[in-house]
């Protein structure tokens, strides 16, 4: 229990409600019960089997010292997070005096105070500064990693913070063999206490070893990630009464857990994205992004044999129209159902020709792919065109349009050093 000495105003209360709470959390771990929430109430499971700490060891120590391998089911932890809290030494407020009574009984008392460099948290005082904080938690992921049975499962608590310590964690996770399998928000009315912060969510991070992600292109991924953040967004707007940045901290871990899949393996323009670059583009996506004509057309594309209702599904979470994609000639809808259209179709390749050759009019990256590749079956020289455009744009699209329909060429017609298995085509 750690009450404030100079009174209740600040702090966790009261010496009795502390007390009040300690009894209470003994009588739980010795009648534990589950909550739950089924059709709208929460319903509380029977009493478990077993009461918590029956069958339990506490060991105090650096957890980087563990050297268990693939022995763990699970490991659910709550880290230190950069410089919030320097635990040690407010640790020692209360070491010095338990000391007194607990030194000859316990050898991990013998020291004159707790551990200060074994901490993992910047610390100016020790000259730790953030990137050691990184290093150090990236350790203990490699350690957690390395304990954990490959079925097993690590759930942490991470405070919201700026994009940089995201996309360090992130790439921590990933480099550590860890894919993100779910996120979930709590409230932490105590980070608002220490931090004075607007945002009162911090979210619990489960993630899963693996070993096996999936090749894709950047387009692709951030299709999933814009249509991911806005379903999200979606739910807890109709379901709960949330500040919008608490709605962005939420959306953000389900667009964490969709990278998680792919990384190492996001293709663009010939390039393999970094995570803390895909977690920039996230940034971007929550606060800003469009699902365009293009967007959608990709999406149909991919899905094959794509029918209306398909096509309607994806217009109510995006930006396009369907006129708009009937007058860019990328389908047609009548009686019999949809229809897609690609460069050889006549209408669309005189629609992306009359777009890219008169002034003033915006070709779309999809306009000139679909000219570039009717110029290449018919032998044409590019050069005069892809002098003249973003190639690395070009080279996106094309290579997530050769993703979706398994055609090579569109790699191919540009030089692109890249295979359609490298993209994760079907
Ligand atoms: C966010 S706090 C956990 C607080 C805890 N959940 C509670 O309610 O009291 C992070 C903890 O990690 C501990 N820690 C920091 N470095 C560590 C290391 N190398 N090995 C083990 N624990 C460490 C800190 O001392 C601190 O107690």
């Amino acid at each position: 229990m750690e009450g404030n000495v100079w009174g209740t105003e600040y702090g966790t209360g009261t010496f009795e409600a502390m007390w009040e709470m300690t009894l209470r959390s003994v009588k739980y771990a010795n009648a534990p019960t589950d909550r739950y929430v089924e059709d709208g109430e929460t319903v509380e499971s029977d009493e478990f089997s077993m009461s918590i700490g029956s069958h339990s060891t506490v060991v105090q120590g650096d957890m980087r010292n563990i050297d268990a391998e693939g022995e763990y089911d699970a490991v659910i932890t709550d880290p230190p997070y950069y410089d919030n809290i320097i635990y040690s030494e407010v640790a020692d407020y209360f070491y010095v005096w338990q000391k007194i009574l607990l030194e000859d009984e316990y050898e991990e008392f013998q020291y004159d105070k707790t551990p200060r460099a074994e901490s993992i948290v910047t610390n100016p005082y020790l000259d730790k500064t953030e990137a050691d904080f990184e290093h150090e938690i990236g350790e203990a992921l490699s350690v957690i990693r390395r304990a954990l049975k490959d079925d097993g499962v690590l759930a942490f608590t991470y405070h919201h913070s700026d994009s940089e310590s995201w996309g360090e964690l992130l790439t921590s996770l990933c480099q550590n063999d860890f894919e993100i399998t779910a996120t979930y928000p709590i409230s932490s009315d105590l980070n608002k206490f220490i931090g004075g912060d607007a945002v009162s969510f911090d979210i619990v991070i489960v993630a899963r070893p693996t070993d096996d992600r999936e090749p894709t292109s950047w387009r692709t991924l951030r299709r999933n990630i814009v249509r991911t953040a806005r379903e999200t967004r979606e739910t807890l707007e109709e379901n709960r009464d949330l500040a919008s940045g608490d709605i962005g901290v939420i959306e953000m871990g389900k667009c964490f857990q969709e990278y998680s899949k792919h990384h190492g393996k996001v293709h663009r323009a010939g390039e393999i994205m970094e995570a803390k670059e895909v977690v920039d583009q996230i940034y971007g996506i929550i606060q800003d992004a469009d699902l365009g004509e293009t967007d959608v057309y990709l999406d149909l594309l991919e899905q094959r044999s794509a029918t209306t209702d398909d096509l309607n599904k994806l217009l109510r979470r995006a930006d396009a129209t369907q006129d708009r994609m009937e007058e860019m000639e990328l389908l047609d809808t009548d009686a019999t159902g949809l229809e897609l259209r690609d460069w050889r179709d006549e209408d669309r390749q005189a629609h992306a020709k009359e777009a890219v050759e008169t002034p003033d009019t915006t070709a779309t990256t999809l306009d000139r792919a679909h000219l570039l590749r009717d110029v290449y079956e018919q032998g044409g020289s590019r050069r005069e065109y892809l002098d003249d455009w973003d190639h690395d744009e070009l080279q996106e699209l094309c290579e997530d349009l050769a993703r979706v329909t398994g055609d090579e060429t569109y790699l191919r017609m540009l030089g692109a050093d890249v295979t359609l298995e490298e993209l994760g085509a079907d």
